[in-house]
């Protein structure tokens, strides 16, 4: 099994050395179209040999190159570069692309996430699971940013490819995404390891931001408060302003805008709390009421900690109700199940 995973990794970075020759010197329109692309992106210059970014020609061109390279069309469509179609025809998966490698943390190759030159549907194509690609295991930018990470115990979360390679080139290079799925727990396991002290999450302004930031909140539980006393990392969370994400942030304000946005980042579960409050009018009685259970709703799954009973209590400040009661209802919650 191991010698079949270590194959699949060698056709992932072949193929990433192919796309990135393509991007550099296929002097095609098409290619050329993905180098002004990029570029206009303010992701010229070094920035596509840093990451190894590629453009993806289609026509059959890297199922060709492979096949030199002597890998076999079931090691080709098993690494999900390739696919057969109805007639059985070997055919290139990415056609017309800018590439972007996924790497793991030791850097090879794995998979690749494919993005639409300009506009177009999907924005972004990418590989399936593959034995060498779980989508939940994997961060993007990881071996870029492990040393960072080390260094200052921070991580930083974002949500794109373009957010991690923004950040990393405005020198906040602790940065990483998931690929389009929420914040798993394996996630924060993984980066627990290499930042010791703090994960903080950017979420983006728009509804899919705020959405992601629902779906983390709903993976509060013990062992990711520091209390718990397995995962010691502390969460944070912070929702980038005016609809930006982060690259468009720092491209519009600077790194040290961003910099001081992270380091404003609010511990997960308070803003998990703020949110829940901030959905509804506190002005009324009714209003209070309502965001008492929902903000309470979030305390749930730490019901037993002195930080879920502090918590609580500012919830009834704010909710202006009697702290005997709210501490009564927190410990009449049901811990979700999962
Ligand atoms: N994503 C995806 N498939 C899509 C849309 C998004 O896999 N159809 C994932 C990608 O990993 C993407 C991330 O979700 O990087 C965030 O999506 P989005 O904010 O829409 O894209 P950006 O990274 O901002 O991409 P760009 O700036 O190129 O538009
Ligand atoms: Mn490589
Ligand atoms: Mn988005
Ligand atoms: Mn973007
Ligand atoms: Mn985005």
């Amino acid at each position: 099994a191991n010698s079949k995973k270590a194959r699949l990794k060698a056709v992932c970075e072949a193929t990433a050395a192919f796309y990135h020759i393509q991007l550099m010197r296929n002097p095609e329109p098409d290619a050329a179209a993905a180098r002004s692309y990029l570029a206009g992106r303010g992701l010229g210059g070094d920035v596509p040999k840093r990451w190894q970014l590629g453009f993806a020609p289609g026509h059959g061109k890297l199922v060709r190159h492979l096949t030199a390279q002597g890998f076999n069309a079931e090691e080709m469509v098993e690494a999900n570069v390739a696919m057969k179609d109805r007639g059985g025809k070997l055919r290139d998966r990415f056609f017309n692309r800018v590439i972007f490698p996924i790497n793991d943390a030791q850097g090879e190759c794995i998979a690749f996430g494919g993005r639409v030159i300009g506009k177009g549907e999907p924005k972004y194509l990418n590989s399936q699971e593959t034995p060498v690609f779980h989508k939940s295991q994997v961060l993007y930018g990881l071996d870029h940013a492990k040393a960072a990470m080390a260094a200052t115990g921070v991580a930083v979360v974002v949500e794109g490819y373009t957010d991690v390679i923004a950040l990393h080139e405005a020198g906040i290079a602790n940065a990483v995404a998931t690929l389009g799925t929420a914040l798993t727990l394996r996630h924060i396991r993984l980066l627990s390891r290499h930042a010791q002290h703090k994960i903080v999450y950017l979420f983006d302004g728009d509804e899919a931001g705020q959405r992601a930031a629902d779906r983390a909140l709903g993976f509060i539980d013990d062992s990711m408060t520091p209390e718990a006393g397995r995962a010691k990392v502390e969460l944070a969370a912070v929702t980038l302003p005016d609809n930006l994400d982060p690259a468009e942030f720092v491209g519009a304000r600077g790194a040290d805008a961003l910099r001081a946005l992270i380091a404003d980042a609010r511990p997960l579960l308070k803003y998990g709390i703020e949110r829940r409050l901030a959905a509804h009018d506190l002005t009324s009685a009714e209003g209070r009421s309502r965001a008492l259970v929902d903000a309470l709703s979030v305390l749930a799954p730490i019901k037993d900690s002195l930080l879920a009973k502090d918590y609580a209590v500012q919830i009834a400040s704010r909710c202006r109700a009697r702290e005997e009661d709210v501490l009564d209802q927190l410990a009449r919650l049901e811990p979700p199940r999962r």
